[in-house]
């Protein structure tokens, strides 16, 4: 419940905006638990004059980053990032994320990939033993039906995420639809990440593995650090 755990994502996105350091160049993830970061990020620019310079991954996240204040740059001017925050569906004890239920994985990963140091930011009900839920994949809609083809033949259940205020799929950010591929427990998330990357169709999935360290936002308020 997004509502219950509100303040956990607060203290995890603070802590993680603490991070931030002047003359930073940084990459802003997407989703609510990130869209506190962003705040605090902005609130700092504003009252401790912070100077920084930020990507964004989503459209939402240039929204919040513009409505907090938080100057932008690109990829293209800054390659290299000092410092990342992002938010996760799930993190498992080997700090591999799955991530995307906001479906904007495809540039998370990019960005968390540019990063010298990608932090990832939840609350304490994201934390498994194991991997176990469902991938979101970003695929060409014209390779649709091939794509969840292989899915099912790597022993997934594939879905196209569907819209929930449109009739029909949704789209990213990057004009693909979203399929979300149920794989039970994922053993071995590198195999599996390995072998999703080369379907042909897929623009990227959502299995991280390049998580350097999870700041969890815990039920008494406090912040654990996952490293
Ligand atoms: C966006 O596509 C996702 O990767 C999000 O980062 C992820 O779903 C976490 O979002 P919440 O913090 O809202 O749970």
């Amino acid at each position: 419940n997004a509502n219950a755990s509100s303040s956990e994502k607060e203290a995890a996105g603070n802590a993680a905006a603490s991070l931030v350091e002047d003359g930073m160049i940084i990459g802003l993830g997407t989703g609510s638990t990130t869209a506190f970061a962003i705040a605090e990020v902005g609130r700092r620019v504003r009252e401790e004059g912070l100077n920084v310079l930020a990507v964004v991954t989503s459209y939402q996240a240039e929204m919040l980053a513009i409505e907090a204040g938080v100057p932008l740059t690109s990829l293209a001017e800054h390659p290299v990032l000092d410092l990342a925050i992002d938010g996760a569906d799930q993190v498992d004890a080997k700090l591999n994320v799955i991530k995307g239920g906001g479906a904007a994985h495809t540039h998370e990963k990019v960005v968390a990939h540019s990063a010298k140091r990608f932090i990832v930011v939840v609350d304490e009900s994201k934390i498994s033993e194991e991997l176990d839920h469902f991938v979101p994949i970003e695929v060409l809609p014209y390779a649709r039906e091939l794509a969840k083809k292989q899915f099912i033949e790597l022993g997934g259940k594939p879905q196209i995420r569907l819209a929930s205020r449109k009739d029909g799929p949704v789209i990213s950010d990057n004009g693909n639809v979203i399929i979300d591929v149920e794989f039970g427990v994922i053993e071995d998330a590198a195999e599996l990440s390995q072998k999703l990357s080369t379907c042909v169709g897929v623009v990227e999935h959502g299995i991280f593995l390049n998580t350097d360290e999870v700041y969890v936002g815990m039920k008494d308020g406090s912040v654990k650090i996952i490293n």
